[in-house]
C-alpha cells in the first residue's frame, strides 16, 4: 500500500525530499526501497531518510510491550521525532542508513509476503465474543472488511497490517499464522482513535 502510494507522488517540484518511517527494529530496507521508488519514477532521491523504533504490533512474531516497557519505546520515540523534526527543519541530507541484514531479511521475505498478503483475511477468525460494533471494518485502512450479519468478514485486498486485530474492543479477533494471538496481547498507538484510522483510510 505504501508503495503504491510512493508512486503514485510527484515530486518533480518538491524542493526538499524526506520519508519517515516506523518500525519494530528493521526499517532501513523500506527506506531505501521508497528511495528506489522515487529514483526510478522520478529520476529524485529522497533527501532525507529517517525510521523511529515503535511498539512491535505483530503478536504472532512477538508479545507487544506493555506497560512501562511500551512506555519508554514511546517516549524515546517522541524524542526521535524532535531529533528528526529539527533537521527537516534545516534541511539537512541524510542518506538512509545501513543495515547490512535488514537487505537480507527483505530479499528473503518481501517478495513471499507481497504475493500472499491480499489473501491474508483467508487466517483470521472472530469469536463469539464479537458484539458486532463494526469497528474493525471502520479502522481497516483497505476496505477489507465487511460485516455479515453483524461478524466481520475478511475480502481480498488485507494488508496485513492487523489494525482490525488490535483495535477490537473485546479481543474477539484472531490470527492464526506463526504462534498465533490467542492471549498474546495487543498494541494500539494510545494516542489513536478510532476516528483517526477511519480518515486516513482510502477508498
Ligand atoms: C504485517 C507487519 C509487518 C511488519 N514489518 C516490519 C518490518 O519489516 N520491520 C520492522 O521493523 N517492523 C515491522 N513491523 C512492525 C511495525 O512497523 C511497528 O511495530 C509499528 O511501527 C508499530 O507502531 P505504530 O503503529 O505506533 O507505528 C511490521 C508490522 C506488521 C503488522
Ligand atoms: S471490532 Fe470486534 S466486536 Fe466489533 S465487529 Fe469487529 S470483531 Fe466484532
Ligand atoms: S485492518 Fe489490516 S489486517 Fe485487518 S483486514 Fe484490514 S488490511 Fe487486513
Amino acid at each position: 500500500m505504501v508503495a503504491e502510494f510512493a508512486e503514485r507522488l510527484d515530486l518533480s517540484r518538491a524542493g526538499y525530499t524526506f520519508a519517515v518511517v516506523t518500525m519494530a527494529g528493521m526499517g532501513v530496507s523500506a527506506l531505501h526501497q521508497l528511495n528506489g521508488i522515487f529514483k526510478e519514477q522520478q529520476n529524485r532521491a529522497l533527501d532525507a531518510a529517517f525510521a523511529v523504533s515503535m511498539p512491535g504490533n505483530f503478536p504472532p512474531l512477538s508479545r507487544p510491550p506493555a506497560g512501562e516497557k511500551r512506555d519508554k519505546i514511546l517516549l524515546a520515540a517522541d524524542e526521535r521525532l524532535d531529533e528528526i523534526a529539527e533537521a527537516i527543519s534545516q534541511g539537512r541530507a541524510v542518506p538512509p542508513g545501513f543495515a547490512p541484514i535488514s537487505p537480507l531479511m527483505k530479499a528473503l521475505t518481501y517478495g513471499p509476503f507481497t504475493k500472499q498478503v491480499h489473501g491474508a483475511g483467508e487466517n483470521f477468525s472472530v469469536s463469539d465474543a464479537c458484539t458486532g460494533c463494526g469497528t474493525c471494518a471502520r479502522v481497516c485502512p483497505a476496505g477489507n472488511i465487511t460485516l455479515a450479519d453483524g461478524r466481520p468478514v475478511w475480502n481480498h485486498r488485507c494488508e496485513l497490517c492487523c489494525a482490525c486485530l488490535h483495535f477490537c474492543p473485546v479481543e474477539a479477533i484472531q490470527l492464526h499464522v506463526l504462534r498465533g494471538t490467542e492471549g498474546r496481547g495487543r498494541y494500539r498507538h494510545p494516542d489513536l482513535a478510532i476516528a483517526d484510522m477511519e480518515a486516513q483510510r482510502g477508498e
